[in-house]
């Protein structure tokens, strides 16, 4: 299976690069952009939506599945970007968003009773906060995130056959498969019970006021495997992993019919090594995880674990087995931008979505017209810059791409002093020290890489510093 230890590039269309200098990113952008794709070494591309939508939720609001929207170029720009893709040894993965579409899609009009309908609301809310109801015409309509994304009945034969159809559209095109949206929401309680209140504690972070309920009956619903296995009969064997909002011990019944599925356990771990050991020990109990830092959604790892361990933080995401999700910009240590004056997103993540930063001039090479959301510091962080320097933080994440083909099988997590997570893969061991001294680590004396220059000596690690090195003798053996 070729996603198996793949890299997947996630690139936020609207903000990768523009071709037609309306200061928004689009499918030719990208693909004049593959060839630092390839460079890099990643296997596969995934685009954050790319479908007509009235982009209330920037694409997850879509009003035509088997479309692309103007802003981001034709049908025939996919098509080519494909094959140029494909020239160059990269798939492409799109976004399937089955939970809802936007209220301007024509389904809604045309079909109501694809959608779930209640005469009173219940105590659900939306994952962006307030409740997730909306009224229209005398009745309410579930959006479990904006009111303008309505939530689809995965119960109706017509609308999943409608569905099943959009998927085969896109495959026949030559994707190679989907990251699925939010499909933990998939199907609710047919009776549309309210949640009762908490009892266990969920597991991965909640806000307040949904860590009151146990979210048992607005998600996750006993038949969800039904729904998942019309997408699987739609797709074949292309690829598909999941975003499923439950910490691992909870994948079972979503991974009988995905492939993979995102690691929340480790993305939302502080950077302190026991508890990133206990997200990694918890998730690899079982097979399955899709390694992710960062997305569109919680920012880059610069600004995440702060710039001092971003470094390390890429050695991480790139050293565990299985797919590993890798956020434009943070291959040259993007940080999140500033809050700016007007506001795109409500839920407060256009920082996280800045434009890629490709050269040192003030458009950072992004567009020649003026972007939607300015870059944040193209002189101080952009690829040119890096590309040729070897100390770069580019260079690093092309030398971990280039060297995870080689880390060998198996998994494993070693003990190691406190503030240092350590693990073995094959001949290699991993070393990460997390905290604000040197520290002593399991190493051996074969330095295959380090995050910063000098940062071993005498099997000691320098703070914030990670490491690979390689041994035939086996852990600790100096
Ligand atoms: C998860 C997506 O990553 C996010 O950007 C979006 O707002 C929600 N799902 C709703 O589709």
């Amino acid at each position: 299976m070729w996603w198996q230890d793949a890299v997947i590039y996630q690139i936020y269309p609207r903000s990768f690069q523009d071709s037609d200098a309306d200061g928004v990113g689009d499918l030719s952008g990208i693909e004049q952009r593959l060839d630092h794709l390839a460079w890099l070494g990643v296997d596969a591309l995934w685009l954050s939506p790319i479908y007509p939508s009235p982009m209330y939720d920037f694409g997850y609001d879509i009003s035509d599945y088997k479309d692309v929207d103007p802003a981001f170029g034709s049908l025939e720009d996919f098509d080519r970007l494909v094959a140029a893709a494909r020239n160059r040894g990269l798939r492409v993965l799109l976004d399937l968003v089955p939970c809802h579409t936007s209220t301007e899609h024509p389904w809604f009009r045309e079909h109501p009773d694809w959608y779930i309908w209640s005469d009173a609301p219940n105590n659900w809310s939306s994952a962006f906060g307030g409740p997730a109801w909306s009224k229209l015409d005398g009745r309410y309509y579930l959006h479990s995130f904006y009111p303008e994304q309505a939530d689809l009945d995965w119960r109706n034969p017509e609308l999943v056959a409608a569905m099943q159809d959009a998927l085969r559209f896109w495959i026949e095109r030559g994707t190679a498969g989907y990251r699925v949206d939010a499909i933990d929401r998939l199907l609710k309680d047919p009776q549309l019970r309210d949640d009762p209140p908490a009892g266990e504690p969920f597991g991965l972070p909640l806000r307040q006021d949904e860590a009151k309920l146990a979210l048992t009956n607005s998600r996750n619903a006993p038949d969800t495997g039904a729904a998942l296995a019309k997408i699987r009969e739609a797709v074949g064997d292309a690829l598909l992993v999941g975003e499923v909002y439950l910490p691992s011990a909870r994948w079972q019944p979503y991974l009988e019919h995905l492939d993979a599925a995102f690691a929340f356990e480790l993305l939302h771990a502080p950077w302190d090594a026991e508890r990133l050991r206990a997200a990694i020990a918890a998730t690899t109990r079982r097979p399955g995880a899709a390694w992710v830092l960062s997305n569109h959604d919680f920012g880059r790892l610069v600004t995440r674990f702060g710039p001092e361990n971003a470094r390390a933080a890429a050695l991480l995401l790139l050293t565990l087995p299985g797919p590993a999700f890798l956020y434009q910009g943070d291959e040259i240590g993007l940080g999140d931008g500033p809050r700016c004056e007007r506001v795109y997103d409500r839920a407060g993540r256009d920082r996280y979505r800045h434009p890629m930063q490709w050269d040192g001039s003030p458009s950072g090479g992004f567009t020649t017209g003026s972007a939607w959301l300015p870059p944040v510091d193209p002189e101080a962080t952009n690829v040119e810059a890096q590309r040729d320097d070897p100390r770069s933080t580019l260079s690093l994440v092309r030398d971990l791409l280039a060297l995870r083909r080689i880390l060998g099988d198996g998994f494993e997590l070693i003990d190691a002093d406190p503030g240092v997570l350590a693990y073995r893969r094959g001949e290699h061991t991993i070393a990460i020290n997390t905290s604000r001294q040197s520290q002593r680590a399991p190493l051996s004396r074969d330095v295959v890489l380090e995050t910063a220059p000098g940062a071993v000596r005498d099997r000691t690690l320098a703070a914030h510093a990670g490491v690979i090195t390689r041994s035939d003798e086996g852990v600790g053996q100096a």
